[in-house]
């Protein structure tokens, strides 16, 4: 018998069984797997109101990443898997140990299952992702933050700061006053360190909200400068309006915290997604995700971060054509892997849903 057919052959087939050798694995280690990024937590931090960092170290599966990026944290909650993107808040280094700093949300599931976090649990992950990175910048740089839009900054000016030739950064950061400012300790270290690097703190509370004026007052030099840009949307969407406004888009890099949801044009065609057996399972329209649309349609697809990373909401599709929107491309027509939460239908589909 040849090799291969060996290995497949039905005697054999407990070997193949990746779940089983799983489950085996983390009956020894609890970080150990075949097929998951899985990472211990090393210890936790408060950082300040409602903000903690987990100091995680993954297992050997972890691709690494580059600073800006992001990836998806899977815990159990409640018996349910949930799933939600944060940025990595710390350069990578030697250790391999990840840093992910997070806004607790009162009423988040996912939020209370993390504040219970202790040092030795294990957490899943997705690899990282994103194209929220500016690694060799080539002109000076305007960080614009506010609240924990400041995370993946901080991995970004930790890289920086170890380059030979450190860019001109500007930083202009927004939160409600100094003690909801996170990561500040980080800020004054790498300000220590690199004494050239300007921070400009917009503390809400007493000074009111950043607006255009202050923006130009802070930042007299702002059309020179490739900007990055994260926080809330509203303050993304009045910034990103104001670089619109002045011809500057290019040049304004942004990252969503949370998934945006699709425009639709008021002329997009509709498709029918059809299950496996051929019934008609719901309506779907061009430029829709069609997880967006399988919920519209009172389906509950499993998903975790809406955005494509953690790969979650994986699904086969058994004939149809589909537009991944985070990769700009067309599936092919037959039997395939899609993700429900970036792909948006171009002809109708049958789904193994
Ligand atoms: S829900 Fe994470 S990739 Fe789709």
């Amino acid at each position: 018998m040849a090799p291969s057919l060996f290995w497949r052959s039905p005697w054999l087939k407990p070997l193949n069984d990746t779940t089983a050798w799983n489950s085996l694995l983390q009956g020894v280690n609890a970080t150990w797997s075949l097929t998951e990024v899985r990472a211990r937590v090393l210890r936790t931090v408060q950082e300040c109101r409602d903000v903690v960092s987990l100091y995680l170290k993954p297992n050997r599966l972890f691709k690494g990443f580059t600073p800006g990026q992001h990836l998806a944290l899977t815990l159990p909650c409640n018996g349910v898997l949930q799933s939600r993107s944060f940025s990595l808040s710390q350069a990578p280094d030697a250790s391999g140990v990840l840093r992910l700093t997070i806004k607790l949300k009162a009423d988040g599931v996912l939020s209370q299952a993390i504040a219970k976090l202790k040092r030795g649990a294990v957490v899943r992950l997705s690899q990282a992702g994103g194209a929220f990175t500016h690694a060799r910048p080539e002109r000076g740089v305007l960080l614009l933050s506010a609240g924990s839009g400041i995370t993946p900054m901080i991995a970004m000016l930790q890289d920086w700061a170890k380059s030979e030739s450190r860019p001109d950064v500007l930083m202009i950061h927004s939160c409600r006053d100094e003690a909801d400012w996170i990561l500040r300790e980080d800020l004054r270290t790498l300000v220590h360190q690199w004494p050239q690097l300007k921070i400009r703190p917009v503390f809400t509370a007493a000074d009111g909200r950043l607006d255009a004026e202050r923006l130009q007052a802070l930042a007299p030099d702002f059309a020179l400068r490739d900007t990055l840009l994260c926080g809330p949307e509203d303050f993304m969407d009045w910034i990103a309006a104001f670089y619109r406004g002045h011809g500057l888009s290019r040049q304004l890099k942004q990252e969503h915290f949370q998934a945006r949801r699709t425009e639709i044009r008021p002329d997009a065609a509709h498709y029918q997604v059809y299950s496996a057996d051929g019934r008609a399972a719901f309506d779907a329209r061009n430029g829709q995700t069609l997880l967006e649309a399988a919920e519209a349609g009172g389906l509950n697809p499993v998903h975790g971060c809406r955005r494509g990373i953690c790969k979650t909401c994986t699904c086969r599709k058994l004939g149809g054509t589909v537009h991944n929107q985070l990769t700009d491309t067309l599936s092919g027509s037959g039997d395939e892997w899609i993700q429900l939460c970036v792909s948006t239908p171009v002809s109708d589909l049958h789904l193994e849903l």
